[in-house]
């Protein structure tokens, strides 16, 4: 699909696979790598036939290790920033993504790769995948938003405690505290993931794009506010095809198909 040094797309049976290739360092994140993950997610944005797509990372030890601590070395505080509110940029289009988006984590999610897996609005780990956020142990702090986003993933006192102590959480732990959807075998991955991918992808796609708003927005807004604009969600999806059509499939007794229109 692109020319890119790191990260390759393909796309099967309306779902995509978005993989970071840069197994040498563990898929650690450097400029290219993210900018090339930004530039996957735009190129699948408007393609029609996509209905989720899959993050993973290539090679059977990481998702992502982490930024690449080689370049953040270098940085002083002018650049510290830059690279912050880049990241951060990238992985919020991740988050605001307008269909589901699943990271399959079969090794390391560190740092900010673990924070790249929280930017997806899923995660399936394998019973080899450890997250953990350990940027303290090098004298920084999580900068692509892992602060904002553990805290609402997994709650207040496990974020504090994963942040500050720095320890990785293996597989199960992360499914016990909500980190992970679900823990598959190594082995399956790729093919639960997609199993996992499908339970949504047969739903309809405008109904699904609303859903992702409007939760993501609650989680931001008083509730007042959460409520009106999912008022204002629901009542738009009475203009399209796709109700029409998951509503008289249910009265006919038949299965919908969706347009996404
Ligand atoms: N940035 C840059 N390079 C990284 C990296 C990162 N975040 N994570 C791993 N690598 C590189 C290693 O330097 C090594 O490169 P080399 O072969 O050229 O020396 C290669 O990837 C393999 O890693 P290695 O450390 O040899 O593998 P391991 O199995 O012994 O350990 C980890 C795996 C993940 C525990 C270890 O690599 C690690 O702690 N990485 C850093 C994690 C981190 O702190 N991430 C947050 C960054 S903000």
């Amino acid at each position: 699909m692109s020319e890119n040094r790191y990260v390759r797309t393909r796309i099967d049976d309306a779902i995509a696979t978005v993989v970071i290739d840069r197994q040498s360092k563990l898929n650690a994140l450097n400029r290219q790598v993210v900018a090339e993950i930004d530039g996957a997610f735009a190129a699948l944005r408007d393609e029609g036939s996509v209905r989720a797509v899959i993050l993973t990372g290539a090679g059977d030890k990481a998702f992502v290790a982490g930024a690449d601590i080689g370049v953040l070395a270098g940085m002083d505080p002018l650049s510290g920033v830059g690279v912050s509110r880049e990241g951060q940029d990238i992985l919020r289009r991740i988050e605001l993504f307008p269909k589901p988006v699943i990271a399959a984590v079969g090794g390391y999610a560190l740092g900010g790769g673990c924070e790249l897996a929280l930017a997806c609005h899923l995660r399936v780990a394998s019973d080899r995948a450890r997250f953990g956020l350990p940027e303290v142990s090098l004298g920084i702090i999580p900068g692509y938003g892992g602060t904002v986003r553990l805290t609402r993933v997994v709650g207040l006192g496990r974020a504090v405690e994963m942040i500050l102590s720095g320890d990785m959480v293996g597989a199960e732990r992360a499914a016990e505290i909500g980190l992970a959807n679900m823990v598959v075998p190594h082995e399956e991955l790729l093919e639960r993931t997609r199993t996992f991918a499908g339970r949504m992808t047969r739903n309809a796609p405008v109904a699904l794009e609303m859903a992702l708003k409007s939760i993501y927005q609650a989680v931001e807004s008083p509730m007042d506010q959460a409520q009106a604009t999912e008022a204002t969600m629901f009542g738009l999806l009475a203009s399209t095809d796709d109700m029409k059509e998951g509503m008289a499939a249910f009265l006919e007794k038949r299965k919908a198909r969706f347009s996404g229109r």
